[in-house]
């Protein structure tokens, strides 16, 4: 909902993440993790599991449901190669009493990809998942202890070959219920897409001239400051000419990397009714995926998160595998990037590609960060090398599981990491951290090492 301070959005101009602020990405003790290992225990060594978010309130925080609290993952059976994986990613609940140990529930939707595809894709029940499978997403409990589910439908339905066509959908209707052995969810869910490209803000896939197009990963907010209900997305900015692009401040070769972070809010409130808005940032000539856009406020400034790949950088800069990070005043910006380059968590050099798509939220003064264990031990081999392995290895080489929670502080424009928790421990607020390294503590000047 709208108050009265809410000025019109589309009068500001839109954040920039600037060729020239990206070119200053450099690793630093401040934004390495530390190497990650193989876990003791998988979450499901059945599962690889990947993307992850957690079930939350309306104001943004933790739900917690008779002392449970909930994840949903995308994940696929862990007998197929890794790499097939995003073909088939079916959304799976888990639920934790103690925020370590994780319960599978099974998949959120009875209707997901992997059942149809088991049995034939062909055939189209009503009011199932939408999409051929389900990208990531959010997922609001509201106060009425109404469910809404909200995904990527990636595909659709009933493709007989795989398509990357993307809308924005929610799956609305599902109760969750608790007794002494679990949480479970239970639909029916009803599917509806909530918001499409329109081809002026937001590139629709048959304008898109370069790599991977995006319009996915939604993420519920509510404005605390302004009450207004937001659901922010990855997308891309239409660039119909780039010879007469005069906009951005980059050359016309650079101009098909064209993320944006996109913005639609629901006037009412009501969670699926959306209008789309112009983006809130865009990285032309800069990035082409800026993904899984969220926003943490703290001391009244808006920490906007997201995460990016080495090889979706624009020709002339080099980037990682990271979470990147923006602050502004207001939701609409202007956004400024932390540490300069935007660079706020990335992996070490020795394992550039070891975790992957971080999920940044508020535990009392720190911030946590919860990812996937992604690609390790590849002695510098690319992500592109890997597919080119024998397939025992590749499976040898993904971790397909949560990775080790990272913890990081943020002071106004900076952030810095401090060390990780264990593999998949994803604490509550209400939850004391361990004691931090002396070497992490500022004020004895930290050398990074864990
Ligand atoms: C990030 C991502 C998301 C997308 C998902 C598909 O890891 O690319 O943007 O929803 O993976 O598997």
């Amino acid at each position: 909902m709208l108050n009265e301070s809410q000025s019109d959005p589309d009068e500001r101009p839109i954040s920039q993440w600037t060729r020239s602020q990206a070119a200053a990405i450099r690793r630093s003790d401040e934004t390495i993790a530390p190497v990650v290992y193989p876990p003791e225990n998988d979450v499901d060594p059945d599962l690889h599991i990947w993307d992850t978010w957690f079930l939350r309130n309306r104001d943004g925080s933790i739900a917690e449901i008779d002392g449970y609290r909930v994840i949903f993952s995308l994940t696929a059976s862990s007998e197929l190669l890794p790499g097939k994986r995003h073909d088939v990613a079916t959304i799976r609940y888990f639920y934790s009493r103690d925020g370590r140990e994780w319960t599978c529930g099974g998949p959120v939707f009875e209707d997901g990809a992997e059942q149809r595809t088991a049995s034939s894709r062909t055939q189209s029940g009503d009011g199932g998942a939408l999409g051929s499978r389900q990208w990531a997403g959010s997922a609001l409990y509201d106060a009425d202890g109404q469910l809404y589910v909200y995904y990527t439908a990636a595909g659709t339905r009933d493709e007989t070959e795989l398509t990357y066509t993307q809308r924005i959908a929610v799956g609305s209707g599902g109760t969750v219920e608790t007794d002494e052995n679990g949480l479970s969810i239970s639909g029916p869910f009803d599917h509806e897409v909530l918001l499409r490209p329109d081809g002026t803000m937001y590139e629709q896939e048959d304008q898109s001239r370069g790599m991977i197009y995006t319009f996915r990963d939604p993420w519920f907010f509510e404005d605390p400051q302004t009450g207004e209900t937001c659901l922010l997305f990855e997308a891309n900015t239409p660039i119909p000419d780039p010879a007469l692009e005069e906009r951005f401040d980059a050359e016309p070769e650079h101009l098909e990397f064209n993320g944006s972070v996109g913005i639609a809010v629901s006037p009412s409130g009501d969670p699926t009714e959306w209008e789309i808005q112009s983006p809130i940032l865009e990285g032309v000539g800069t990035n082409q995926e800026l993904e899984r856009p969220h926003v943490v406020v703290r001391d009244d400034q808006y920490y906007l998160f997201l995460s990016s790949h080495e090889h979706t950088f624009a020709a002339g800069l080099e980037g990682y595998d990271a979470l990147y990070g923006f602050v502004a005043d207001s939701l609409r910006g202007e956004y400024e990037p932390l540490n300069e380059s935007g660079l706020v968590l990335t992996n070490p050099a020795s394992a550039p590609f070891q975790t992957y798509s971080w999920l940044a939220y508020p535990h009392r003064e720190e911030l946590l960060v919860s990812s996937f264990f992604n690609y390790y031990d590849l002695r510098g081999l690319s992500l592109d090398d890997v597919a080119h392995l024998p397939p025992n290895e590749q499976q040898r080489r993904f971790g397909g599981t949560l990775a080790p929670t990272v913890r990081l502080a943020l002071d106004g424009t900076e952030s810095r990491v401090l060390g990780a928790l264990e593999h998949g421990h994803l604490p509550l607020p209400a939850e004391d951290l361990p004691p931090l390294l002396s070497s992490h503590r500022r004020d004895e000047g930290g050398d990074g090492e864990y």
